[in-house]
């Protein structure tokens, strides 16, 4: 006799693909909800440098406290941001998303009308959801990646005023939407 528990088990094994191409692996990682965060400092030359992740997570350590990031091989900016002294966190807030195209967009001035503050030469998006001052702490290669990790040396949290943005499924969204 077959009982629930197998039975539920050969149903789920069946719905099992082996297909983990990019195109598949990029529809199926976005059902994981993100929040998204915008990276920035000033580089050396004094030239504003940024990018967005939605790869970035909390919560890695506390002690010390660290987060991380991973950044594609590719990225242009994060061999500029890498070399700051501190880098900015900020994760975006509710109806942000439109900054958070243009702090990701190619050939195009990522700062242009964006209201920003700054401590050292870490860069923060006002009306964001929390801002965290950050410093690279360690890399590791991870495939067509780079794994960051960053500590974290101050913090600004708004959770009082400002929800995050959230990235689901390409798209982003508010937690009020629902
Ligand atoms: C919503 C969103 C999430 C993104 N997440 C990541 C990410 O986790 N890692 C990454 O390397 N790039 C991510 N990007 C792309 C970067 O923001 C940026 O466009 C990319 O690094 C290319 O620009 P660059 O050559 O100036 O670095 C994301 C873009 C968007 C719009």
């Amino acid at each position: 006799m077959t009982s629930a528990l197998q039975t539920h088990e050969l149903h789920t094994t069946a719905q099992l693909s082996n297909d983990i191409s990019p195109l598949s692996l990029r529809s199926a990682f976005g059902q994981f909800p993100s929040g998204v965060a915008a990276l920035a400092a000033y580089g050396e030359d004094g030239v504003p440098q940024g990018m967005v992740a939605s790869s970035f997570t909390v919560g890695v350590s506390l002690e010390p406290p660290l987060v991380s990031v991973a950044v594609q091989n590719t990225s242009t900016t994060w061999p500029l941001l890498r070399e700051t002294h501190r880098i900015g966190v900020s994760i975006l807030g509710e109806g942000q998303g439109t900054i958070a195209r243009q702090m990701a967009a190619k050939n195009a001035d990522r700062f242009a009308d964006l209201p920003t503050a700054t401590n050292h030469d870490a860069i923060f998006v006002q009306e964001a959801a929390l801002w965290l001052e950050t410093s690279l702490y360690g890399e590791f290669p991870a495939g067509d990646h780079v794994v960051a990790l960053l500590e974290v040396h101050n913090l600004a949290n708004f959770t009082d005023t400002h929800e995050p943005l959230v990235f689901h499924k390409s798209q982003f969204r508010n937690i009020r939407d629902h």
